[in-house]
Order: C-alpha cells, then sequence, then structure tokens
C-alpha cells in the first residue's frame, strides 16, 4: 500500500527511483511521483495513473542530473487519485518535499492550525499537513531532524515517511511509525525503502528502522536517531540472501503464475532445516522459549486467516490444542475470553498488516504471549511479537497471494507436529509417517502444475461467461473453497462466494440456476457422500457443477476435475494450487491486470 524510495548516491536518481518504484508497484497504487534537487530548486514531478506516465512527463522535462531524490507510488486514502493528490508534496516555499506511507488521523485539526499561520493547501491529502508542519518547525529549529522529531511528536496516525531539503543537498532523513521502512546500505549510496525489493539490485545489506527513530542519509553515511531525544543509535545490519532473480518474472507471464509455479520449492524452503528424520521430529529453536499452548487464537486477513481456518483441525487432531480462527479486524475489537497459557498466532505475508499488527498489541498489552507467522525478515510483526517463525518463502510480488498461503499450511504442520510431540498427542510412527508425506509432497506437487495450469486454462475459458459462482467444500476443504472464491473476485472481478457445502440449503442455494456454477472441493473424504448429496440439490436446480475430486468419482456433474489421491491433510496443497490456476486463468483471459488488481493494495497498512 504506497511504496516509497529515496536515494542518495552516485548514478542518475531519475533511473533508481523509477526502477525502484517499478519494483514497487506490486504494492498497489494510482499515482506516482518523485522530488529532486538540481541546480539548487526543488523539482517535483507527479502524475496520475500508471509508472508510465510519470516517465512520459519526466520525457518532456529537461534532463536531471541529481544523485539523490525521493519517490513514491501512492494508493488513496484521502483525495482523488490526481496529480495534485500525488506524493511528494512540497511546502509553501518549495523548500522541502515529502513522500508518506500511512494516514494522519488528527489531519483536519493540523491543516486548521497551519492555514491559521498562513500556509495553503494544494491537495486534499492528510500528507499534506506534514510538509507544511515540519516547513514550519524547520523556521523555528534550522535542523531537519531537529524539525522532524518536533512535527512528528504532535501527529497521530501512522507514517512512512522521506524528505528532501534544499537545506542539505545530497541527504534524505526519514522516518516511521507503524508503517514500514527498511534502510539499504551500498557502496557509495545508500537507501531507504518500504519494502526490499525497491533497492535489491543494488544491495542486500539492510537496517530494520523502529517506530520513533529518524534517519540521515548521504552517499556516504547513515546515522539513526532516536526520534525524541536525537541521539545517535547502534542498529544492526542485516544481510538478506533473496536475490535479485527471487523478486523478477523470471520468464513467467505474470507474478502471480510465476508464485504459484514456485510451490514445490516454497514448501521445500520451509521444511529445510527444520525437521530431523531420523528422530521423527520437528527443529523449530523459535519455539523453544514458549510453553505448550492451552489453546490457540489464530488471528489473520485474508489469504492469511484461510490458511489459519484450514490449519485449525490439525492443531487439535495432531496435537490436541483447541483453536479459534478470527478476522484480525474483528480481533481487535471484541471482547473475548483469552486465558492464562493461550497463545496467539499472528500469521501474516508481509507482517505489516495493520489490523493484525494491532490485534498483536491489544494482546501483548494484556499480557498475552503472541507467536508471529510471517515471511518478511524484519516485518513489524516480526519483531513485535513474543517469537516468530519464518516462513521462507520468498518475496511474493503479486497481490494476490498464493505461495503465501502454501508457505503458511507447510509451516502450520510443522508446529501443529512440533507440539503434537510436546503434549505427547503424537506417537513417534504418526509423526514419521507424516514427516515422509511431506518430504514427498514438494515432488507430488511439481509433476501435476503443468497439467493442472492446462485443466485450469480449459475450464477458465468454458465458465468465462459466469458472473456469480459458488465453491463449496467441507472441513479442512471448507478454509480452501472460500480462498478459491477470494482468488477468483480479487482477479478476475467474478463475484464468488465460499460456503460450507451443509449450509447451502440454509438459503444460498436459492441463488442456484443455470446460469449459476458451483465449484466443489470433493476430496474423498469421510465427508464425500454427504458433499455429494449436496451437489445434487444444486444439479436439481440446474445449476452446473464442477468437482475437483480425486480420480474415479463416479458422479453425474458437468465437469470432473481430477486431482491426485494422496493422504489428507496434504491433499489440500493440490487442491489449493487447482484454484490458484482456475483463479489465474480466468484473470489473464478476461484480460485482467493479474498482478495488480483494481482498487487492491499487497500490503493492508491501513485499517
Ligand atoms: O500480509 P498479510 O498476509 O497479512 O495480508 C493479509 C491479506 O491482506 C492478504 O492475504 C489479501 O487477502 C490478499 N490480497 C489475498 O490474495
Amino acid at each position: 500500500m504506497c511504496g516509497i524510495i529515496g536515494y542518495a548516491g552516485h548514478r542518475p536518481a531519475v533511473t533508481v527511483i523509477l526502477e525502484g518504484l517499478k519494483r514497487l508497484e506490486y504494492r498497489g497504487y494510482d499515482s506516482a511521483g518523485m522530488a529532486l534537487i538540481q541546480n539548487k530548486e526543488l523539482n517535483v514531478v507527479r502524475a496520475k495513473g500508471k509508472i508510465r506516465e510519470l516517465e512520459d512527463k519526466l520525457a518532456f522535462q529537461d534532463p536531471y542530473h541529481a544523485t539523490t531524490g525521493i519517490g513514491h507510488t501512492r494508493w488513496a486514502t484521502h483525495g482523488l487519485p490526481s496529480e495534485e493528490n500525488a506524493h511528494p508534496h512540497p511546502d509553501q516555499e518549495q523548500k522541502l518535499a515529502l513522500v508518506h506511507n500511512g494516514i494522519i488521523e488528527n489531519h483536519a485539526r493540523l491543516k486548521r492550525e497551519l492555514q491559521q499561520l498562513g500556509c495553503s493547501f494544494r491537495s486534499e491529502t492528510d500528507t499534506e499537513v506534514l510538509s507544511h508542519l515540519i516547513s514550519q518547525e524547520l523556521k523555528q529549529q534550522g535542523s531537519v531532524p531537529r524539525a522532524m522529531s518536533t512535527a512528528l511528536q504532535r501527529v497521530e496516525g501512522s507514517y512512512a515517511v522521506a524528505l528532501i531539503s534544499l537545506n542539505g543537498e545530497g541527504r534524505i532523513w526519514a522516518a516511521r511509525h507503524s508503517s514500514p521502512l527498511i534502510l539499504g546500505l551500498g557502496q557509495g549510496e545508500n537507501f531507504v525503502a518500504s519494502d526490499i525489493p525497491a533497492f535489491l539490485p543494488y544491495t542486500r545489506e539492510v537496517v530494520f528502522l523502529e517506530d520513533n527513530e529518524i534517519v540521515q542519509i548521504t552517499p556516504s553515511s547513515w546515522q539513526v536517531l532516536d526520534g525524541s531525544s536525537l541521539e545517535h543509535r547502534d542498529k544492526e545490519q542485516v544481510h538478506i540472501s533473496w536475490d535479485v532473480q527471487s523478486a523478477q518474472k523470471s520468464g513467467y507471464r505474470h507474478f502471480m503464475l510465476k508464485e504459484i509455479m514456485e510451490q514445490p520449492r516454497v514448501i521445500r524452503d520451509c521444511l529445510a532445516g527444520r525437521t530431523d528424520s531420523s528422530r521423527a521430529t520437528t527443529l523449530l529453536p523459535e519455539l523453544d522459549h514458549l510453553p505448550l499452548p492451552r489453546r490457540l487464537h489464530i488471528v489473520a486477513c485474508g489469504t492469511s486467516y484461510h490458511a489459519g481456518l484450514w490449519a485449525r483441525n490439525i492443531f487439535q487432531d495432531w496435537a490436541g490444542i483447541p483453536v479459534e480462527v478470527e478476522i484480525a479486524s474483528e480481533f481487535r475489537y471484541n471482547r473475548r475470553i483469552i486465558q492464562e497459557g493461550d497463545l496467539i498466532l499472528a500469521v501474516s505475508q508481509s507482517g505489516e498488516t495493520a489490523d493484525t499488527l494491532a490485534g498483536l498489541r491489544q494482546a501483548r498489552q494484556l499480557g498475552h504471549r503472541v507467536l508471529g507467522l510471517c515471511n518478511v525478515l524484519g516485518s513489524s510483526i516480526a519483531r513485535e511479537a513474543d517469537g516468530v517463525v519464518y516462513t521462507q518463502a520468498g518475496p511474493e510480488i503479486s497481490v494476490a497471494s498464493t505461495k503465501a498461503m502454501c508457505s503458511q499450511m507447510t509451516a502450520m504442520l510443522l508446529l501443529a507436529l512440533h507440539w503434537g510431540r510436546m503434549g505427547g498427542f503424537l506417537d513417534e510412527p504418526a509423526r514419521r509417517g507424516i514427516l515422509r508425506e511431506l518430504e514427498e509432497l514438494p515432488a507430488i506437487l511439481e509433476a501435476e502444475l503443468e497439467g493442472m495450469q492446462q485443466t485450469a486454462q480449459r475450464l477458465a475459458r468454458k465458465y468465462a461467461w459466469c458472473r456469480s459462482c459458488f465453491f463449496l467444500g467441507r472441513g479442512d476443504h471448507f478454509a480452501l473453497a472460500l480462498e478459491g472464491a477470494l482468488k477468483l473476485k480479487e482477479i478476475s472481478y467474478i463475484h464468488a462466494e465460499g460456503y460450507a457445502a451443509g449450509e447451502m440449503k440454509h438459503g444460498p442455494i436459492a441463488l442456484v440456476d443455470p446460469e449459476f456454477p458451483t465449484f466443489a472441493l470433493a476430496p474423498g473424504n469421510a465427508l464425500q457422500s454427504k458433499l455429494l448429496s449436496n451437489l445434487q440439490e444444486v444439479r436439481t436446480r440446474g445449476g452446473p457443477v464442477v468437482c475437483l475430486a480425486p480420480p474415479g468419482l463416479d458422479q453425474d456433474v458437468d465437469d470432473i476435475w481430477e486431482i491426485p489421491a494422496i493422504q489428507a491433510p496434504l491433499n489440500g496443497f493440490l487442491f489449493l494450487s487447482a484454484m490458484q490456476l482456475f483463479a489465474y486463468e480466468m484473470a489473464v483471459y478476461l484480460g485482467k491486470d493479474v498482478d495488480q488488481p483494481r482498487n487492491l493494495a499487497k500490503s493492508v497498512t491501513v485499517e
């Protein structure tokens, strides 16, 4: 959600910033801009729409030679997507400009105050108050860090900001509060960005900034200061193992397809070094300090929530741990009973989702333990939780989350195994069997993906006319049905609802007619006959039915999509991939913007 890149170095800043912005495109945006200082003047170039509109504008300007600058992709919250509302926002006297991610909640009050001081506003954004506020402080304080410190202490809400000022050519200042900001350290060049891919071609050495810190970078130096006292803070430098390749499409047409096809590797990477087959045990030192949970509260949003729902029965069956799964935006406001010995598991690919982070903070404030399950190293949830298990999926660029769910499912299987052994719930032969199947899973999935893509393509073309449909499942496959529906709607804009198959007759079946297909997940488990009866109810009302099932299904439906028969719950990985591919092929066939669907952002850092 919005992207920031700031560059201080020796290369032409325009090129580095444009490249960085393109690598942040996946976060979702509707306008873009950059600010540079050249010939002692502040230059701001902004455009509504995609980055190519910004490039077109830049092509009509005198070339910029500046080697320092800031850039931004904006996902509109306050004010429509427009050139005036795009960032960077300069102050009144055009002496500084800044870019901002997040929301300034008390912007209306600050704006009134600044207007009384004579500031005139040129945009409808909340961000513009920051430019004027820092500029006013700069007049009083004389130094940018001091001005930022005083101004930011008055701000309520969330922010990551990067700023350039005529006061300090060649420098960038940045600060954060509840919105990610990372420092990239190069040779004779330094970066600030809201996500690592923005500067990945130049450096893999990073420093994660904390709330209430201000950073100053020049091409040859960087310094992190305490946001209140402005005293120097020592920071740890971290080496990121991702390479540039992992943040590129590598020959695939879309990131989403690449990420679906990567899933066998993602499972292997998530398991790597975390199992010991000889002792039939897991190796998760991250959990060493945590006692066996009495009850687990899984808190997450979107696809991560579906991963949690999928894992619920597994925690119960393998470890005997009762599980509540809750949408984070509800969890943070609901009163509930969390007891001594309960553990909150905050599941988030990005580790920055505002609702999940707020749920984590609230739980910790009340004295409960929180374990993070995150993909992004050093993300807020990873840092603020009492412990973190990383899913090790590598950067997920497509807005539609795919490989992240696969890695979360794998990691939760490991957690269930770990606690199953710890609580004496799973004996050694059972653990050995599960570990063997888990190790075989990537190869099975690898062998299937290509064929699945062909089936997905055929079925997507056949059903591309539909405007609404159901995804049905029971048990673990109900969670997967929800995910199948989410994937289809978010990238193809076809209305899809996931339902527990048995719930159909209590209302939703009223929708069924010949123009309302149903996609059913029928894994051949103990509930198969019940599910097939539910499908007959749909067929009787003229609804087309596509059934995803293991070979050998003898059922009168419109299409059968054969999914190899492997042991539950691991068969979930095959069903999941099939539905991801179906949504992907549908979106491609309908000509939609697969990797950056309308209205969506990769990481939802606002409430
Ligand atoms: O980064 P997170 O896992 O916390 O993100 C949660 C959701 O915003 C995310 O899964 C969203 O639903 C995706 N667009 C789904 O594809």
